[in-house]
C-alpha cells in the first residue's frame, strides 16, 4: 500500500472521447488529486463541447491545454508544476497554445501564475468553470485570463458532465460543493470555499439518466457528504435564517440517501467522504434499509490521538470515533471501512502515534489512505503551529502505518475468501486478458476467469477461493 488519494493510475490522467463532429478545436484536460477533481473536468469538458471543443489524448495536438490541479499536499503540486514546464517548452514551438490552470492550485495562488512563473495564460478557479468561455475569448485575443472568485451558491447543477475515461458503468454525482470544517492542515476550505449542497432533484434526475444510459453504479460526491443540507436555500451556514417552511421540508444525507436508492434501486450507490464528526445513524440505517447501498463507508479520522485530533479540529474524539463505528458494524454488520490518516502532524509524539496504530487495530480497516503531514501556507495549522515533527521520523512513522494497514487489509480480505460475493464488472483485469476484474459491495477488488455471455456492467456471483493482500481471487458460480 503505497502513500495515494485517488486511485493512483488515475493520476494525471487525460481523457478523450468522440463529442460532437461538428467541434474542430482540441482540448487536452488532465486531473489530478481527488475524486471531485476528475468530476469538475467532466463539467469543463460539457461546458467547452459547448465551445466548440472535442478532447484530445495527445497534448501535441492540442489548441487548450488544461491542467486540474491539487493542493492537498506539497508532492501534489510539485507535480503540477513540473507537467507545467513540459508545457512551457511546448509553447515555444507553438506559440499559439493555450494553457490554463483549473481547480485547487489555481485558486491557492492566484495570478501568482500569471505574473511570476509565466507559466500559463488562464487560470480559474473551482466555481468559475461557468466563465470559461468567455475567459477563452481572452487569450484567444492574446490576453491573460482570471477568475478565481468562490462561490456561496454554484453547484453546477444544471450542467450534464460529460463521463470521460471511465468505464461506461461507475460515474461520480456530486452533491455538495465546498467545505467549512476548517480542520487546521487543510488547504480545501480555502481553495474550495464554504459548503453548499446541491438541489436534491437535480441529484436523482443525474442518477436516472445515468441508470438510463446503462451505468450500474454511482457515487454521490463531496469534501463531507454528511453535512449535506438541502433547503431551498444558499450554504449551509445561513441555514438558522432559513424560513420554518425551508426547515421543514429540508434534505440531509440520509434522505437523499433514500430518495437515491429508490430512484434507481437497480444501481449501486456509493458516497464519498464521509466525516465522524456529521456522520449519523440514519446514514448506517438507511445502508441497512436499501441493498443497493454499497456496505463501504471512506471514514478519515487522520489520528488516534485525541491530542492530535483537537489540534487538528477534527470536533470528536477517539472514544466517539470507536463508538461511531460500533453503531455502524451493529446496524450493518458486513460493513467495511478506509481511513485516512496523517502521521508527524505539529507536535504529534511516539505515545500519539501508538494511539493512531491502536485505533487502525481497534477498527480493522479494509484499505488506507496514509500521508506524512505537509505543511500548506495559509492554513490554521501553518499559522499558528510548528510542524516539528523531523521528516526522517514522519517518514519512518508513516512506514508503521503503511505496514500495519497491509496486515489489516490481508485480514480483512481472508475473511472474504470461502464466500460468494456479488461483483460487478467493471472491465478486464489489467495482468490477464481472460480475466474480469470488478468489486464487491464492500470495495475490495476482485479478479475471476471470464465465463461466456458475461460482459462489462453485469453484476455476477464470484466465490472467492484466495486473497492476496489487496484483491480477491474467485470464480465464477
Ligand atoms: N473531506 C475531503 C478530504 C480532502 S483531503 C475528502 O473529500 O476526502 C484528503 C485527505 O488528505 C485528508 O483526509 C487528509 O488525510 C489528507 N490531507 C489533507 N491535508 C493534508 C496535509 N496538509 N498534509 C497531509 N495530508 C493531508
Ligand atoms: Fe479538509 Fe477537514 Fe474539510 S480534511 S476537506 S477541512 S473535512
Amino acid at each position: 500500500m503505497q502513500e495515494k488519494y485517488i486511485d493512483e493510475t488515475r493520476q494525471g490522467e487525460a481523457y478523450a472521447i468522440a463529442e460532437k463532429p461538428q467541434n474542430s478545436r482540441k482540448l487536452f484536460l488532465e486531473s489530478y488529486g481527488c475524486q471531485m477533481n476528475f468530476s469538475d473536468s467532466e463539467i469543463v469538458a460539457s461546458i467547452l463541447s459547448e465551445e466548440g471543443y472535442n478532447t484530445t489524448l495527445n497534448y501535441e495536438e492540442a489548441d487548450l491545454i488544461l491542467l486540474n490541479t491539487c493542493s492537498i499536499r506539497e508532492k501534489a503540486e510539485q507535480t503540477v508544476r513540473m507537467r507545467l514546464s513540459q508545457f512551457k517548452r511546448l509553447k515555444r514551438s507553438r506559440p499559439n497554445v493555450t494553457v490554463g490552470v483549473l481547480g485547487c492550485m489555481a485558486e491557492r495562488l492566484k495570478t501568482k501564475f500569471l505574473e511570476e512563473e509565466h507559466l500559463v495564460d488562464l487560470v480559474v478557479g473551482p466555481d468559475a468553470y461557468r466563465d470559461l468561455p468567455n475567459l477563452l475569448k481572452e487569450t484567444d485575443g492574446g490576453r491573460d485570463a482570471i477568475n478565481v472568485i468562490l462561490s456561496k451558491e454554484e453547484t453546477y447543477a444544471d450542467i450534464s458532465p460529460v463521463r470521460l475515461g471511465g468505464n461506461g458503468v461507475t460515474a461520480f454525482v456530486t452533491i455538495t460543493r465546498g467545505c467549512d470544517n476548517m480542520c487546521t492542515f487543510c488547504v480545501v476550505p480555502f481553495t474550495r470555499g464554504r459548503e453548499r449542497s446541491r438541489d436534491p432533484h437535480s441529484i436523482i434526475r443525474e442518477c436516472e439518466e445515468l441508470a438510463v444510459n446503462g451505468y450500474k453504479e454511482v457515487t454521490l460526491l463531496g469534501q463531507n457528504v454528511d453535512s449535506y443540507l438541502w433547503y431551498g436555500g444558499g450554504p449551509k451556514k445561513d441555514f438558522d435564517k432559513a424560513s420554518d417552511m425551508q426547515k421543514a421540508t429540508a434534505v440531509r444525507f440520509a434522505q437523499l440517501l433514500d430518495m437515491v436508492a429508490s430512484a434507481v434501486p437497480r444501481m449501486r450507490i456509493r458516497f464519498s467522504t464521509s466525516n465522524p464528526h456529521d456522520m449519523t445513524a440514519d446514514v448506517f440505517r438507511m445502508m441497512a434499509k436499501h441493498p443497493n447501498i454499497c456496505r463501504y463507508v471512506h471514514l478519515p479520522v487522520q489520528s488516534g490521538s485525541d491530542r492530535m485530533l483537537q489540534k487538528m479540529n477534527r470536533q470528536h474524539t477517539r472514544e466517539e470515533y470507536l463508538t461511531l463505528i460500533k453503531e455502524a458494524k451493529d446496524i450493518v454488520p458486513d460493513i467495511a471501512f478506509s481511513q485516512d490518516m496523517i502521521v508527524g502532524f505539529c507536535g504529534e509524539t511516539e505515545e500519539d502515534h501508538l494511539q493512531t496504530l491502536s485505533l487502525m487495530r481497534a477498527v480493522e480497516y479494509d484499505y488506507g489512505y496514509m500521508f506524512a503531514y505537509s505543511e500548506r501556507p495559509g492554513t490554521p495549522a501553518h499559522k499558528k503551529m510548528e510542524d516539528d515533527v523531523p521528516a526522517e521520523v514522519k517518514k519512518r512513522r508513516l512506514q508503521e502505518v503503511i505496514d500495519l494497514q497491509g496486515e489489516l487489509s490481508r485480514k480483512r480480505m481472508e475473511s472474504y475468501v470461502g464466500r460468494v460475493h456479488e461483483i460487478l464488472i467493471e472491465g478486464e483485469s489489467k495482468k490477464n486478458k481472460n480475466q474480469w476484474k470488478g468489486r464487491n459491495s464492500q470495495n475490495a477488488v476482485a479478479v475471476f476467469d471470464k465465463v461466456e455471455g458475461q460482459k462489462v456492467g453485469d453484476l455476477v456471483n464470484v466465490f472467492v477461493f484466495d486473497n492476496t493482500q489487496g484483491t480477491l481471487l474467485g470464480e465464477t458460480v
